[in-house]
């Protein structure tokens, strides 16, 4: 080889490399995945737009302003395949362009949503081309025979358009936004799953049933025996840990099969989708699930089959280990939300929250999943449903952006963690560094101190990171916080120092000294209000 070309061929390849390492990217730091935005981990405080917002640069214009005033620092906004290919081959991105010239002149960043093969348990963004031409894309069929409007997982010729078109789309994205990164993540597709079945039962789906579970699938499953998601590994287990046969041979018969096998033709088609658009740009990618499966919603008619549940997590990764994140959306109470966000920190699934509430539980959650379980991101939906500010959220967001550089710095190293309290779960102990911190639940005040007889208790959340081996900022609301020390040595701590205060630029500014009244006479942290504190520690007995 000439000098020449080894020189242009380096050059090439370091060229790709600083590229690759440049664009938004993943990166694991201790036991956390996080997201890499310019060089700096970057915690996502989102909202999601409404389903057809972003379609509408008229309608967006009103609304950037309002969403960079709430505090937001990214928008996740839907791109339909409907709108940017309308006729087969033919692009038109003048929407997704607009959306990305309206989110930076506000100093905001993007995950943009494909609404591509499957929205939900429909296929409703699909271009009229593809709607029409049910021969040459076919749906799946439920029980009955029916037929219902959801492009089947197996059909190539789905695959295939919905591939090509999201491949246009991140071609498009990295003409127009390589440099500035705007765009951080892709979610690919939208809360799949089937309704009203626990399987397609069109002829090839039952064809594909009755044969040989999937090769690729065995094998993961052997590989990874140890660590599989425990519901998944019973029910492999109950069936008695074939190594081959079909479907029902190897897990049994049952929904839990049916949503398995839903779920390996699920990821293996968005799998390939995703490779598609990542040759083109490789963006982070995730699918959301709505957290619920047919175990939870009972009756064959109201199922929802084969989404990525973290129970299903495994077989997720086997058919489509393109697929960076498996993302839960949360609504539901707070007790669900945190066995939700426990159940998809497993197995190290990064922890992005596209869907939940906002307002008072927005900010809560949020701060329960950055600091308990390493979020990278959070986002309520429906984020430009009201022309009311959502003053709570946005002081939440104001709280966490302070604290951004303290949180990405701590998370994954076992030096921070958090709590979220309610009426179910009104104390909790967790041991954070060197001490165990008792937090407990602050119950509204009267007149004469005294709480007010049978009200109900408030969720509050708050957040600790150890600092130094005596020294913790704590943020949060509504709740007194204990320390005890871990380990040998005296048996007894004591607040040292309790400063409240914020962060400007990442410099901690102290405001009052705490004590007296406000550390109830030294014996806990009182946070009442949503605000952050530093407190060193020390031990006597
Ligand atoms: C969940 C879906 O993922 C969203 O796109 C939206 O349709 C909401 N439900 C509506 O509540």
């Amino acid at each position: 080889m000439k000098l020449g070309t080894v020189f242009c061929s380096t050059l090439a390849f370091s060229f790709a490399l600083a590229f690759a390492a440049d664009i938004p990217h993943l990166q694991k730091q201790g036991t956390a995945t996080q997201l890499i935005v310019d060089g700096k981990p970057f915690l996502v405080l989102a909202g999601e737009l409404h389903n057809s917002s972003a379609t509408s640069l008229e309608y967006m214009k009103p609304v950037w302003a309002r969403l960079a005033e709430a505090k937001l620092n990214t928008v996740l906004a839907g791109v339909s395949w409907n709108q940017i290919e309308p006729q087969e081959a033919q692009f038109d991105f003048s929407a997704v362009d607009g959306v990305i010239q309206g989110a930076r002149s506000h100093n905001l960043r993007l995950v943009l949503l494909w609404f591509g093969s499957w929205k939900n348990a429909t296929s409703s963004y699909a271009p009229d081309w593809v709607k029409k031409d049910f021969k040459r894309f076919p749906r799946i069929q439920v029980r009955d025979g029916k037929t219902i409007e959801l492009l089947s997982t197996l059909s190539d010729a789905n695959r295939d358009a919905d591939a090509r078109a999201f491949a246009a789309l991140l071609r498009h994205v990295k003409e127009v936004d390589g440099q500035q990164h705007t765009v951080l993540m892709i979610q690919v597709e939208n809360e799949v799953n089937v309704e009203g079945d626990s399987r397609d039962r069109s002829p090839v789906a039952n064809k594909a049933f009755a044969g040989p579970a999937p090769k690729e699938l065995m094998d993961y499953l052997q590989k990874h025996k140890d660590g599989l998601i425990s519901e998944f590994r019973q029910v492999w287990e109950t069936a008695g840990f074939k190594t081959s046969g079909s479907w029902e041979e190897v897990f049994g018969k049952g929904v839990a099969t049916d949503e398995a096998f839903m779920a390996w033709n699920y990821s293996r088609y968005i799998g390939r989708v995703v490779e598609a658009g990542k040759a083109e740009y490789p963006l982070p990618m995730y699918v959301n699930a709505a957290v619920m499966g047919f175990a939870r919603v009972g009756p064959p008619e109201r199922a929802h089959s084969g989404g990525p549940l973290s129970q299903l997590m495994d077989v997720w990764r086997a058919g489509g280990p393109q697929i960076d994140i498996l993302s839960p959306d949360i609504y539901g109470n707070d007790d669900f939300f945190v066995s939700t966000t426990a159940s998809y920190a497993r197995s190290g699934n990064p922890l992005f929250i596209p869907e939940s509430n906002g307002g008072r539980e927005g900010a809560t959650r949020a701060l329960y999943a950055f600091g308990r379980h390493n979020a990278m991101g959070f986002s309520p939906f429906g984020i430009d449903g009201s022309r009311a500010p959502d003053t709570d959220l946005t002081a939440g967001y104001d709280l966490i952006a302070q604290l951004a550089p303290l949180i990405s710095a701590h998370q994954g190293t076992g030096t921070i963690s958090a709590v979220l309290l309610g009426q179910n779960n009104p104390s909790q102990k967790i041991q954070v560094g060197n001490y165990t911190v008792e937090a407990a639940v602050m119950r509204p005040r009267t007149m004469g101190g005294a709480p007010p007889p049978q009200t109900t208790v408030p969720s509050a959340a708050a957040v600790f990171i150890a600092v130094g081996p005596d020294e913790y900022y704590v943020a949060g609301s509504g709740m007194t916080v204990r320390f005890s020390p871990n380990g040998p040595g005296p048996a007894l701590a004591g607040l040292g120092t309790v400063e409240e205060g914020r962060f400007v630029d990442g410099r901690w500014v102290p405001g009052r000294q705490l004590a007296g009244d406000e550390t109830e006479q030294g014996g806990s942290l009182t946070l009442r209000n949503l605000g952050i504190q530093r407190v060193t520690l020390y031990r006597y007995e």
